[in-house]
């Protein structure tokens, strides 16, 4: 009898495709997928450290993993993969909670062979250690095929194009987990999208810290305008996205390519920060409130009707209510049609967690996101108000969780819209009449 995996995710797009990669080794080496703990022969738990409250759900899946195996006198055996892993490394096996792996974020692809370490062959019985086996090297190479990747999703595949990050801002603990950066050959990125579009899927999202900083180290030529452009003459490609840009390497040949690149969605995530440009400089971000502002004229100006989305942060060490103002402030005047707003929290090793308090209050914290988010509503509700009436083209990819006979897809800009159809357009591009805006979604109608 073939062994079972079950992977829990925890973290960002970069760390659910990890898990897509862990699936697929797992199963090349002759695993399969188990639908609850209680059926699996091993849990790997893929983790994310951005926030304390992301890495404290770690501990308590661990915990809730031991009481389980107690009620049920089996227990899986356990590994810890992604930042979490990464970070905090073999100090996981001493907190007294059951750890028998520890794959580091670099490692992924030595999975199957810690298992085997462990004990865990995929058809014989384990013999456990004691000692947890652990893989934290952040100095692997960054050539992986996703030749193996095991795609969760339907319609759309990720392709990492960066591991790592080098820039330090001060309260990141991304350049920790993942290591400095490092790009891949644009050969084998092309290569994975090919295998993506031979399995079926339609969408690309290209993943890294900084996506726009990409350089191919196989071609000097292409830098990641051309690298959209290479994407794009793919066959059986109809949609690219890409997460994350930096403001300040966002150049007007990329606004071009997103404009001129038919397949690229008109849509750019623009991660901010703060509107305050005293605590962007304290962040170590790189650029100013009126830089941003500038380039978001800059992008709205060439590519008519594109959408923005950002992060922001509240509550940086030393955030007066006037710097909060300011973030306010521009979220008031750029109108994004998506946030993710985040209060701050100490990571370790970062320099602010070495040089600067964490002297916001949590309760300031609390008002100020609350605030943020408020406004962000009343903006996204107008902005998506104002889409009524218009006709978007809609990429389908999964019935609606409410009704069978509805179906759910995102247009170029991101905006995801419910209108009636069977599954059988999952895939498909659809044009679809807007006719009702919900706060965080669109319904309408299918045309033709
Ligand atoms: N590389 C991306 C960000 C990856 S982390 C970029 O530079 O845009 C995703 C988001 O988590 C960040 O944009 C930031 O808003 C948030 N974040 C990161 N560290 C944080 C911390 N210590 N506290 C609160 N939010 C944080
Ligand atoms: Fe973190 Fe800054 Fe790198 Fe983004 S650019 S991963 S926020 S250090
Ligand atoms: Fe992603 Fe979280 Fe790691 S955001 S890179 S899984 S710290």
């Amino acid at each position: 009898m073939a062994r079972k995996y079950l992977i829990e995710t925890f973290g960002c797009q970069m760390n659910y495709h990890d898990t897509e990669r862990m699936a697929g080794l797992l199963e090349e080496s002759g695993y399969t997928p188990a639908s609850t703990t209680a059926d699996a022969d091993v849990v790997v738990i893929n983790t994310c450290s951005v926030r304390e409250k992301a890495e404290d759900k770690l501990y308590h899946r661990l915990d809730e993993l031991d009481y389980q195996a107690r009620q049920e006198g089996r227990r899986p055996l356990v590994a810890v993969a992604g930042c979490v892993a990464q970070q905090e490394g073999e100090k996981l096996a001493t907190l007294g909670r059951p750890v028998d792996v520890i794959v580091g974020t670099q490692s992924v692809k030595f999975l199957p062979q810690l298992l085997e370490q462990a004990g865990l062959k995929p058809s014989s019985p384990p013999t456990l250690q004691r000692q947890p086996v652990i893989d934290v090297d952040l100095h692997q190479d960054v050539s992986f095929p996703l030749g193996v990747a095991r795609h969760g999703d339907p319609v759309r595949a990720w392709v990492t194009i960066i591991e790592g990050c080098n820039d330090f801002c001060t309260y990141c603990v991304v350049p920790y987990t993942r290591g400095h950066e490092r790009m891949r050959p644009v050969a084998d990125l092309l290569a994975d999208v090919r295998h993506a579009v031979d399995q079926g899927r339609v969408e690309i999202q290209l993943l890294g810290q900084i996506v726009n900083h990409y350089a191919a180290p196989d071609d000097p030529a292409c830098d990641f305008a051309a690298l959209l452009e290479r994407v794009a003459a793919v066959p059986g490609v109809r949609r690219i996205r890409f997460a994350s840009p930096h403001p300040r390497h966002t150049s007007e040949r990329l606004i071009a390519a997103v404009r001129d690149i038919p397949q690229v969605c008109k849509h750019v995530h623009l991660p901010v920060q703060s509107g305050s440009t005293r605590i962007l400089t304290a962040m170590r971000r790189r650029h100013t409130r009126e830089q941003y502002l500038e380039l978001v004229d800059r992008i709205r100006g060439a590519i008519p009707n594109v959408t923005l989305s950002t992060d922001m942060i509240v509550g940086f060490p030393g955030e007066t209510r006037g710097d909060f103002d300011a973030t306010l402030s521009l979220l008031e005047a750029v109108r994004f049609h998506g946030l993710f707003s985040f209060k701050y929290s100490v990571r370790p090793n970062t320099l602010a967690s070495k040089r600067m308090p964490d002297d916001v209050t949590v309760g300031e914290k609390t008002t100020r996101i609350m605030e943020l988010q408020a406004a962000q509503r009343r903006i996204q509700l107008e902005l998506l108000q104002s889409a009524v009436g218009t006709v978007e083209e809609v990429l389908v990819d999964s019935t609606s969780r409410r009704r069978e006979t509805e179906v759910s897809g995102r247009t170029s800009g991101n905006t995801i819209v419910n209108f009636a159809g069977g599954r059988e357009l999952i895939g498909q591009l659809v044009p679809v009449r807007i006719t009702e805006a919900a706060p965080n979604s669109l319904r309408g109608e299918l045309l033709g």
